[in-house]
């Protein structure tokens, strides 16, 4: 088993998961922003870049492997805008890239991780597969374009679309971690810092119940797209008074004034990964914030 990104928040939550049911993935990763640290002791790790397709192949060179889950990916929204042509890179010929490993070694299933934060945009109800794609950032213009050739490969793949995710690991310089960066606040005695009125909404997953949907997919009987989210939109005052559950008061909570193009609510409806037997969401918001405070 390949994991892409592997050395990242998400792929080495994906790893360990594929480590605890005996599998024996290989790891692929630029360290660009995964850490070689993020693995089990006895990981492989392979360094390389996903869009430089010679040196992909290269550094799996004679492995064995027949999956592939695809992470890497650049992940900043923001910087997605000022770096357009490294994301399109990364993301676009990346995937490409990835693909095409996966049809030289003939894989039994590629699973492609997406988002759907980015993807649908306003989410009055929760976004189901069917809602239209309306990405307003390179970023998730890039990830559908990579959906799109994901769609199209020559071996049996599907996208897991992906809402916020959250748990160990979580860096706190990357975007979308909001819990992480309360919790980088709380263990530091910090205020946390709200943007707007800590009304703006987002569809909190768990990590391990992401690696759990990964794992699900990997058993090849489902194609196509599915998302991965939990169908409950938490607002930002909801997390702070959650995690203040957990973890006590915090030091204090300023109010910065909003971000531009923030979206006031993202939430995905994964029902149809439930009706069709792939997945669904095991772990409540307490429950991962429990965990999550536990481990980080
Ligand atoms: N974290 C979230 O909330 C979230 C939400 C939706 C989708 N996703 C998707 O999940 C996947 C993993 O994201 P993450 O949150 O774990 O971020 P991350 O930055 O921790 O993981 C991405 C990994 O890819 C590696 N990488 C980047 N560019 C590379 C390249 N050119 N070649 C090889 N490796 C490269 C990085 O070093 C890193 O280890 C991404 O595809 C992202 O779009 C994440």
């Amino acid at each position: 088993m390949l994991v892409t990104g592997g050395a990242g928040f998400v792929g080495s939550n994906v790893v360990d998961a594929l480590v605890a049911r005996g599998d024996e993935p290989v790891a692929l990763d630029d360290l660009s922003s995964g850490d070689r640290g993020n693995l089990a002791p006895g990981v492989p790790l392979r360094v390389a870049d996903v869009a430089d397709e010679p040196a992909l192949f290269d550094a799996v060179r004679g492995e064995v492997f027949d999956a592939v889950v695809h992470c890497a990916a650049k992940t900043k929204v923001v910087e997605s805008m000022e770096k357009a042509a490294l994301y399109r890179r990364v993301i676009v010929d990346g995937t490409r890239a990835v693909i095409r490993l996966a049809e030289e070694r003939g894989v039994r299933m590629l699973v492609n991780v997406s988002t759907g934060g980015a993807m649908y945009g306003e989410t009055p109800a929760c976004a189901t597969e069917a809602t239209p794609a309306r990405p307003d950032s390179n970023y998730g213009r890039f990830k559908l374009e990579a959906e799109r050739l994901v769609g199209a490969a020559r071996v049996p793949a599907i996208t897991l679309r992906l809402a916020n995710v959250y748990g160990k690991r979580q860096r706190q310089d990357l975007e979308g971690g909001v819990i992480a960066i309360f919790l980088g606040c709380w263990r530091r005695g910090a205020p946390l810092t709200v943007f707007g009125d800590g009304t703006a909404q987002r569809d909190y997953v768990h990590v391990d119940d992401v690696a759990a949907a990964a794992l699900s997919a990997l058993a090849g009987r489902w194609r196509g797209l599915y998302n991965v989210g939990t169908g409950i939109a938490t607002s930002v005052n909801e997390i702070v008074a959650a995690m203040s559950e957990v973890l006590g008061p915090p030091a204090g909570v300023a109010h910065a004034p909003p971000r531009p193009v923030e979206i006031q609510r993202a939430c995905l409806d994964a029902s149809r990964a439930a009706r069709d037997g792939l997945w669904s969401p095991a772990i409540a918001l307490r429950r991962g914030l429990e965990l999550t405070a536990a481990t980080a």
